[in-house]
């Protein structure tokens, strides 16, 4: 049966914040996620021009439906406008048996009030008792505990102080608090726990504090203890952070389905490459294409940013009696030189998603020329000295100059014709691993029967 998470909360128009991210969330963490909106908000990056609340009575009945049929192991509550919408969800909330994540929800990223003033107290006194869970930011927990925050001390000071409103467990997330690390401090039951994670410098910050809820909502709805719930959510909303959009003037929203994606675009390039060196060791010709320095073959998933990012063949593909042999099976990081070559490439094309380096040799060059495709070359005896001192930088400087030498357009094939003790080499460019492969034998199969006649 799959872990069902009720969000009680606000609809962002941005997207970023809000049920939106409640959602996403839940999809995200294989939860099916239901939602009772509380209010209406016109909202982007930057600002909160309008919000609308909607009549308790709806809210009230959202939950009460899908309470009834569908049922619910978990509920986040996010913005509740008003005491009268915390009242009315209170008290739905008091027949449920489920845990609840309260995400006192005060202020917007970008300044706005969510919780009117008047409303504080009721939170207090009706909501909170309710809460398995409760997670302020830092000037949330300031304005529930009074005492001033500003490190691990006072956030696990204002946990404690938090927790005698009467919810079991108080998270002060650290978001707010300057530090090389972002620091949640967890008290439950008399006991404290840190959970930690590298400061990310991006501005992709907005939904945060729902993301961060809401994952914690459907790691309780599968079940899994308040410590794990709170690593899960955490390791969760990092990875939202990383992978967010910066789109908009302001904070760009945060995107929790990010890391998701990345890890199936790293099964489908796989299941790709896996093909192509099957293809490979079944076709003698390439035995040709493959130079001293032994070949790969490189595919990145889309939006890629780093070598951990493009697939390769670890040890290469070598010349073997029988034909040629993939060392290993291909994975991330398995190469270095035409990964980087395919990484400076992807700035100018992200379609270009494949590279395969080959033996240099005239023949090759002059086939693809008459093929008609774009040919570019560089010459690594011009590398300037500041970019030599860069490790690994002499390839992606040189193919940024073949593509500029073609015009800003990524090339078919990228040369250079050697130096000091390094082999002159090719490089074909592809929107894939079976499109550079095609091409490769396309120009094999032009030069050996042209050697033939
Ligand atoms: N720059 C960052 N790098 C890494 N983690 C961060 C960063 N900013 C916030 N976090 C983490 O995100 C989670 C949410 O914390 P934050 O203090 O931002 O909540 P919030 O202020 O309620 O967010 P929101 O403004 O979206 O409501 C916490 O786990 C926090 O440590
Ligand atoms: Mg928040």
């Amino acid at each position: 049966m799959i872990p069902r998470a009720l969000t009680i909360a606000g609809s962002d128009s941005g997207g970023g914040a809000g049920i939106q991210a409640d959602l996403k969330t839940f999809a995200a963490l294989g939860v099916h996620g239901m939602s009772a909106i509380t209010s209406i908000t016109a909202q982007n990056t930057v600002e909160v021009t309008m919000v609308y609340d909607l009549p308790v009575e709806l809210i009230r009945e959202q939950i009460r439906v899908v309470v009834r049929d569908i049922g619910v192991d978990a509920v986040k509550t996010g913005m509740l406008h008003t005491p009268e919408i915390i009242g009315a969800v209170a008290s739905e909330l008091r027949g449920i048996s489920t845990p609840i994540v309260v995400d006192p929800v005060m202020i917007a990223k970008s300044g706005a009030r969510l919780l009117r003033e008047d409303a504080v107290k009721t939170l207090v006194e009706e909501l909170i008792p309710l809460a398995y869970v409760i997670t302020p930011n830092a000037l949330e927990a300031e304005a529930l505990s009074g005492i001033r925050i500003r490190d691990l001390e006072s956030q696990k000071k204002a946990a404690k102080i938090i927790s005698e409103l009467g919810a079991r467990g108080v998270v002060v997330k650290g978001g707010h608090i300057e530090g090389e690390r972002a620091a949640d401090v967890l008290y439950f039951e008399g006991e404290f726990r840190i959970y930690e994670a590298e400061r990310i410098e991006a501005r992709t910050t907005h939904g945060t504090g729902c993301t961060f809820a809401s994952a914690i909502a459907a790691e309780l709805a599968k079940r899994r203890s308040i410590f794990e719930a709170v690593e899960n959510a955490k390791r969760f909303v990092t990875d939202a952070i990383k992978y967010g959009f910066q789109v908009g003037a302001g904070s760009g929203p945060v995107n929790p389905v990010g890391k998701l994606l990345r890890d199936a675009e790293r099964f489908r390039v796989l299941e790709v490459m896996r093909e192509a060196v099957r293809r490979i060791e079944k076709n003698r010709i390439f035995m040709e294409a493959i130079p001293e320095c032994q070949m790969n073959l490189c595919m990145a998933i889309p939006g890629a940013r780093d070598l951990e990012d493009v697939a390769g063949v670890p040890g290469r593909i070598v010349r073997h009696p029988d034909g040629p042999r993939a060392s290993d099976h291909p994975w991330f990081s398995a190469s270095r030189h035409v990964a980087r070559a395919l990484l400076k490439a992807l700035e100018y094309d992200p379609e270009m998603r494949a590279a395969m380096n080959m033996r240099y040799n005239p023949k090759f060059i002059d086939a693809a020329r008459r093929l008609g495709w774009i040919v570019s070359y560089y010459d690594r005896r011009l590398e300037p000295e500041d970019v030599k001192r860069i490790e690994g930088g002499t390839i992606p400087w040189g193919v940024g100059e073949a593509i500029k030498n073609a015009g800003g357009k990524v090339p078919d094939i990228v040369y250079h014709e050697g130096d000091w003790g390094k082999e002159p080499m090719i490089i074909i460019f592809g929107r894939d691993a079976f499109e550079v492969l095609e091409k490769a034998e396309k120009l094999l199969r032009v030069v050996l029967e042209e050697g033939e006649e």
